[in-house]
């Protein structure tokens, strides 16, 4: 099956009992055995439930991979992986993904004993640096939370192989309709599932895929054991939300497109990072690994002010001023101070997330009503600007 049929047919079946065409909400904490250990599959809720069954095959099959494991949110997900470690083991991490992650990684890890190394995975081969004989795990976001730097998924994956080390891929920002890792060679991926896979922003969820039966047995175990699973109606929407990924993927990615063009001609904005530039550092990798480029981007001003982004932050009305993405509706959000206030200052201004950096995640509105909403917010010198490929709308006012 090509991925729009997985994502509206795989893992689901039309309930047993009654034919239901959708996986119904299975609220139970506990399942009747006839005689003990006498049970259909399912003993207890923690362990198993249909609901998340269900939607453990539905993303292990759009992943490209063989299993699948839900938990409670991206975060919890991330945290089951890192349980697969020891005292004295070491993590090569990238150095500018989800702020969360760097916290999780820095401010509970490593008390436990585990390392990490931060660092720049835009080069491959800067990986390789890293790795001693404690390296255990690799962990990348690609493209990267929130300055779109990309990975390349194979070549990280090749190192990854030749010194047996876990290799595990953050898929959140481009999702399987963007890029399969498992394909590219990584063990894992992990979704915050709360993001495009939801799509709807009425659920915090997460999930891992990976080919590996051993390795699924292992996070299956700790899955269980610390119990960071979902409730079975959040299972539900997010199995609803896969079923319409491609459909909400190709117009993010369209919309996209439009608005990272009119950003960059708008004269009060600096930098614009999105991997759909043919000069984005990475375009050539984005290409090769990517189907598209997605509706994430960042921008600075050149005003590089918090007072400067903050007028622009409060003044947009389509785009809402939310943490979160990758839902239908469009946001706004200024990392310094919301996804990314943990890192410290000087820590982010050296990876490029200065004062003024202003992420948006373009959700599916009418385009042209959302390049108004901003160009409204940011202001624009230009009077009268062109907009490219508008048709029937071919300027829009300052
Ligand atoms: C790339 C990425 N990974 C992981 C997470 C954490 O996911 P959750 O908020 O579902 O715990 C986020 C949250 O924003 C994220 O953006």
């Amino acid at each position: 099956m090509k991925l729009a049929t997985k994502l509206i047919h795989a893992g689901v079946e039309p309930d047993p009992s009654t034919g239901a065409i959708m996986t119904p909400i299975y609220q139970t904490s506990t399942y009747v055995q006839t005689s003990p250990g006498d049970h259909k599959g399912y003993e207890y809720a923690r362990t198993q439930n249909p609901t998340r069954t269900a939607l453990q095959n539905a993303l292990a099959a759009v992943e490209n991979g063989k299993f699948g494991l839900c938990f409670s949110s991206g975060m919890a997900a991330t945290d089951a992986v890192i349980k697969l470690l020891n005292p004295g083991d070491e993590v090569i991490a990238a150095n500018d993904m989800y702020g969360g992650t760097y916290r999780l990684f820095t401010k509970i890890f490593e008390k436990y004993g585990l390392k990490f190394h931060f660092i720049n995975m835009n080069d491959a081969n800067n990986v390789a640096n890293f790795i001693n004989s404690n390296t255990k795990l690799i962990w990348t976001e690609t493209p990267t939370n929130p300055m779109m730097n990309i990975t390349d998924i194979a070549a990280v994956a090749l190192i990854a192989k030749q010194h047996n080390i876990m290799f595990c891929v953050d898929n959140t920002f481009a999702s399987p309709y963007l890029q399969t890792p498992l394909d590219l060679g990584a063990d894992i991926v992990l979704h915050s599932a709360t993001k495009y896979l939801g799509g709807h922003s009425d659920v915090v969820h997460g999930c891992l895929i990976m080919n590996d039966a051993g390795l699924n047995e292992k996070l299956q175990f700790i899955q269980n054991a610390c119990g960071a699973i979902p409730g079975p109606q959040d299972c539900f929407l997010v199995l609803r939300g896969l079923k319409t990924l491609h459909v909400r993927m190709q117009r993010h990615c369209e919309n996209g497109d439009k608005i990272a063009n009119y950003l960059r001609n708008n004269p009060n904005v600096d930098k614009v990072y999105w991997c759909g530039f043919k000069e984005h550092p990475d375009y050539a990798v984005a290409k090769k690994q990517m189907r598209a480029f997605g509706g994430m981007m960042s921008f600075t001003l050149k005003d590089d002010s918090m007072e400067a982004a903050n007028r622009v932050l409060s003044s947009t009305k389509l785009f809402s001023l939310a943490e979160s993405l990758g839902g239908v509706e469009s946001l706004i959000g200024h990392p310094a101070s919301m996804t990314h206030g943990s890192i410290p200052r000087e820590d982010r201004i050296n990876n490029g997330l200065v004062d003024s950096l202003i992420r948006l995640s373009v959700g599916i509105e009418d385009p042209y009503d959302l390049i108004e909403d901003l160009n409204n917010a940011i202001g624009n010198p230009n009077k009268n600007i062109d907009i490219m490929e508008m048709p029937g709308k071919e300027t829009v006012s300052a």
